[in-house]
C-alpha cells in the first residue's frame, strides 16, 4: 500500500525543478497526478522522465498559465474531468526576478503578484469544490524564505510570497471544519532554473556582500528539488492529516 494510491493531485509548475520533482515523488508513491504549467517543452520532458520510471499511464500533462483566469479556468476543469476528483493541490508555479527596485516598473511588479499570488488564489478558487468533495482535501502552497527573511532585490517576489503565506493561514481557518487542510513549504537554497542562472539573475551591481548570511548551515551548497518534493508529499498525504495552516521551512538551516 503507498502513500497515494487511489490519489488525485494536481500539481503546477510540473515542467520543471521542484514541481516536477513533487511530479515524480508523488507517481512513484502510486498517485495519478495531472501536471499543469505554461512551459510546454518543459512538461513533454517531464512526461519522457515519467515513461522511463514507468508511470507515464498515471501521468497527463496540462499547459495552463496561473496567471491567466480563463487558463486557468479551463485548465482545473478538464484536470478534474480527468482525474474523476481531485484531493490535493500543489501550486507550485513561480517566477522570481531580481533588480533594484527603484527600478521595477509597474508591469513588471504586478507581472511577480499576477504569477505567484494572484495564481495561486486562481487554482485555489477553481480547485476548492472538487477538493471539498474529497475525503482526504489539502492544498500545497508554496511560499518562500523571502516572505520571512531579508532577501535584497526581490521585494516583489518576498510581497507575492508573503501573501501566499498570509492567505495560506486565512484559508486553513476558513475550510478546517469541512475537512480540507491548507498548508505551505517555504523553501530556500534550492537548485532549479529559477536559482543557477539559467533565469534573470541578479543585478550586475548588486552588492553582494548582503548575501554573504544567505548560505545553507549542512550540505555542500544548493540542495536538490527532491529535498523539497519529499515534505510536500508528506504534507499531502494522511502523514501530515494533523497539519493545516502552517509552513514548513526547508533551507538547510539558511535561516537557523
Ligand atoms: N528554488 C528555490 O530555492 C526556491 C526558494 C523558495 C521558493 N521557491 C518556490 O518553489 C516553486 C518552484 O520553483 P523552482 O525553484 O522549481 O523554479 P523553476 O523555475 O524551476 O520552476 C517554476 C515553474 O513554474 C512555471 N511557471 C512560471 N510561470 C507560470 C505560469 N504563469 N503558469 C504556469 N506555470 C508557470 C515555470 O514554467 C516553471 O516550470 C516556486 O513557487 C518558487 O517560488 C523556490
Amino acid at each position: 500500500m503507498e502513500r497515494f494510491d487511489n490519489r488525485r493531485v494536481l500539481i503546477t509548475g510540473a515542467g520543471s525543478g521542484i514541481g516536477r520533482a513533487t511530479v515524480h515523488r508523488i507517481l512513484s508513491e502510486g498517485g495519478t497526478v495531472v501536471g499543469a504549467d505554461v512551459n510546454e517543452a518543459g512538461l513533454a520532458e517531464t512526461a519522457e522522465q515519467a515513461s522511463e520510471r514507468g508511470a507515464a499511464e498515471r501521468l497527463t500533462t496540462l499547459r495552463i498559465d496561473v496567471s491567466d483566469e480563463s487558463s486557468v479556468r479551463a485548465g482545473v476543469a478538464s484536470a478534474v474531468e480527468t482525474l474523476g476528483g481531485l484531493d490535493a493541490l500543489v501550486n507550485a508555479a513561480g517566477i522570481l526576478r531580481s533588480a533594484h527596485t527603484r527600478q521595477v516598473s509597474l508591469d513588471e511588479w504586478n507581472r511577480i503578484i499576477g504569477v505567484n499570488l494572484t495564481g495561486t488564489f486562481l487554482m485555489i478558487r477553481e480547485s476548492l469544490p472538487a477538493l471539498l468533495e474529497s475525503a482526504h482535501g489539502v492544498i500545497v502552497n508554496f511560499t518562500s524564505t523571502s516572505a520571512f527573511f531579508a532577501h535584497p532585490y526581490m521585494s516583489a517576489y518576498a510581497a507575492s510570497k508573503g501573501g501566499i503565506m498570509s492567505m495560506t493561514h486565512a484559508l486553513a481557518a476558513e475550510y478546517a471544519k469541512q475537512g480540507l487542510r491548507v498548508v505551505a513549504v517555504a523553501p530556500g537554497s534550492i537548485s532549479s532554473d529559477m536559482t543557477d542562472g539559467r533565469g534573470p539573475g541578479l543585478p550586475a551591481d548588486a552588492d553582494m556582500s548582503l548575501f554573504m548570511k544567505l548560505a545553507p548551515a549542512i550540505g555542500q551548497g544548493f540542495a536538490s528539488p527532491d529535498t523539497v518534493a519529499g515534505v510536500v508529499a508528506m504534507l499531502a498525504s494522511d502523514d501530515g492529516a494533523f497539519i493545516t495552516g502552517t509552513e514548513v521551512r526547508i533551507d538547510g538551516g539558511t535561516h537557523a
